[in-house]
């Protein structure tokens, strides 16, 4: 296994001057895949015209959102600021999705300042003109946490609909096995029980998903450099639930490019956006590495190997996810 990861590029001022004339785009800048119409822009998701700018005419069905959280590993602003700027981009969000549309929304809560912003954006979501439909809870298996104190191990994903969008309950089903015997009933004058009466052999996913694995640097899909990638798994059931093939999906904060690459898999069309220009390039250059190799990210390699020689790091220090306590990379942890 390679091991030179890039460490955190939103840290490293070297870093990313080195690698800055290697990307594509400038802000204001957008890029579209020749191959199958995807766009990645450099943009800002608050800014009604910028984001009108990304989409177009088209009107997307599926939006899938990870902001950053106002908590440990980014910029924390006042509370009050925070939400407002939420607000932005879910009325932007909702002037791009089509009447019969799902919204996801990933956010955190911080456990040592009263969960903010969690319940600050549920309140918010309120008064936004999309309706409630469940609040998942996907269990990591390795947390952080003190001897005194409940080890943390969730990240939340909110779903929110407009109208009456698909749902393709399908993409539901997990590999997990049903374990449980029990929940005898009579049908036709038998006496059956649970498992002679259901549709699978598996389990659902429901609103806590315990069989979604974080990303960490021995993945294949790991992305160094990057601080709050999400697992592909999870992005490509909320795709494969949430919309049909020919879909255009919308991300707001690419990051990563995980949403594209899930949409890339499942057929369907993706418009992303991140403000960052070194983002909108590990992006672009994810699809371009998955098309190339088949692979879903680079391991504990980085995505400018060929242009840039990455100072061999110590894997303790900087692969995701091994640090310790209280430098704890992964701001989903919290
Ligand atoms: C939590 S990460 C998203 C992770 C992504 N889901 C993934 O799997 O890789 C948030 C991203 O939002 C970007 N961002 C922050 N503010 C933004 C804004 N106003 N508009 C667009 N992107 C923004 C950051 O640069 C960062 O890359």
């Amino acid at each position: 296994m390679k091991n030179t990861p890039l460490p955190r590029l939103d840290e490293s001022c070297e870093i990313r001057k080195a690698l800055l004339p290697y990307c594509r785009l400038k802000a204001g800048e957008i890029w579209e895949d020749p191959l199958t119409g995807h766009r990645v822009g450099c943009l800002d998701a608050s800014s009604l015209e910028q984001v009108l700018y990304l989409t177009g005419d088209h009107k997307t069905t599926l939006a899938i959102h990870d902001p950053p959280y106002n908590l440990v590993a980014f910029d924390e602003r006042p509370l009050h600021q925070y939400v407002e700027w939420c607000a932005r981009w879910i009325e932007n969000t909702d002037r791009i999705l089509s009447s019969d549309s799902s919204l996801y929304v990933w956010l955190g809560a911080d456990q040592n300042d009263g969960f903010q912003p969690l319940p600050d954006f549920m309140v918010m979501m309120r008064g936004q003109p999309f309706r409630a439909r469940s609040f998942i809870t996907v269990r990591n298996q390795r947390g952080y946490g003190t001897q005194k104190n409940w080890m943390a191990v969730r990240q939340e994903l909110l779903y929110y609909v407009k109208g009456r969008p698909t749902f393709n309950v399908d993409a539901e089903y997990t590999d997990i096995p049903k374990i449980l015997r029990g929940y005898y009933k009579e049908v036709n004058g038998q006496i059956t029980e649970n498992l002679q009466r259901s549709r699978s052999e598996n389990i659902r996913a429901g609103n806590v998903w315990v069989d979604v694995q974080q990303v960490f640097y021995r993945m294949e899909e790991n992305v160094s450099g990057c601080y709050a990638q999400k697992p592909l798994k999870s992005i490509d059931r909320i795709i494969r639930a949430s919309s049909a093939p020919a879909d255009v999906v919308v991300d707001f904060f690419s990051h990563s490019g995980t949403t594209l690459l899930g949409a890339e898999i499942n057929n369907r069309r993706c418009f992303t956006m991140d403000i960052d220009p070194l983002f909108c390039e590990i992006t672009i250059r994810r699809l371009e590495h998955y098309r190339r190799t088949g692979r879903v990210g680079w391991q504990n390699g980085h995505p400018f190997e060929d242009q840039y020689d990455c100072p061999r790091q110590d894997e303790a220090e900087h692969s995701k996810g091994t640090r310790s306590q209280s430098k704890v990379a992964q701001p989903s942890l919290f």
